[in-house]
């Protein structure tokens, strides 16, 4: 009986520390249909929003750049594939949204 219940300890913890650092798609990406080609850390049709991250990490000037790019849209910086506008998301969102992606560099 012991080890049974140790081991559920054990499992139930694991649980918890692998919730607590799985990173999640935010509400606001997923109303806004941005799960559609992105994941946090692969590449769907658009780039991982990791490497997304990593690649403007320190740069200033980024989080404008990639609101300006969220509203009209573009290609051509990751690949052939481009991601459509999005003029009807708020400048709060978009904030929110970029905020979130740069806070994913490693
Ligand atoms: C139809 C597919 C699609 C949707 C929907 C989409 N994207 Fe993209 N996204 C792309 C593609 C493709 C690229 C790569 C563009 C390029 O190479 O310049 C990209 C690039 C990006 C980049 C990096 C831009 C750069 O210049 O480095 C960010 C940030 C981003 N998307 C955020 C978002 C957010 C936030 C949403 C939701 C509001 C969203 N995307 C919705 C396809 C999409």
């Amino acid at each position: 009986m012991q080890p049974i219940i140790v081991n559920a300890i054990a499992a139930a913890s694991l649980m918890i520390t692998s919730g607590a650092l799985a990173v999640e798609m935010p509400a606001l990406a997923k109303k806004n249909g941005c799960t559609g080609c992105h994941a946090i850390d692969r590449k769907v049709v658009g780039p991982a929003w990791q490497a997304v991250a990593d690649k403007y990490k320190g740069s200033a000037g980024a989080a404008n750049m990639l609101i300006a790019k969220i509203t009209k849209g573009g290609s051509g910086v990751w690949g052939k594939a481009a991601m459509p506008a999005n003029p009807r998301i708020s400048e709060a969102d978009k904030k929110e949204l970029v905020d979130f992606v740069l806070s994913l560099s490693k």
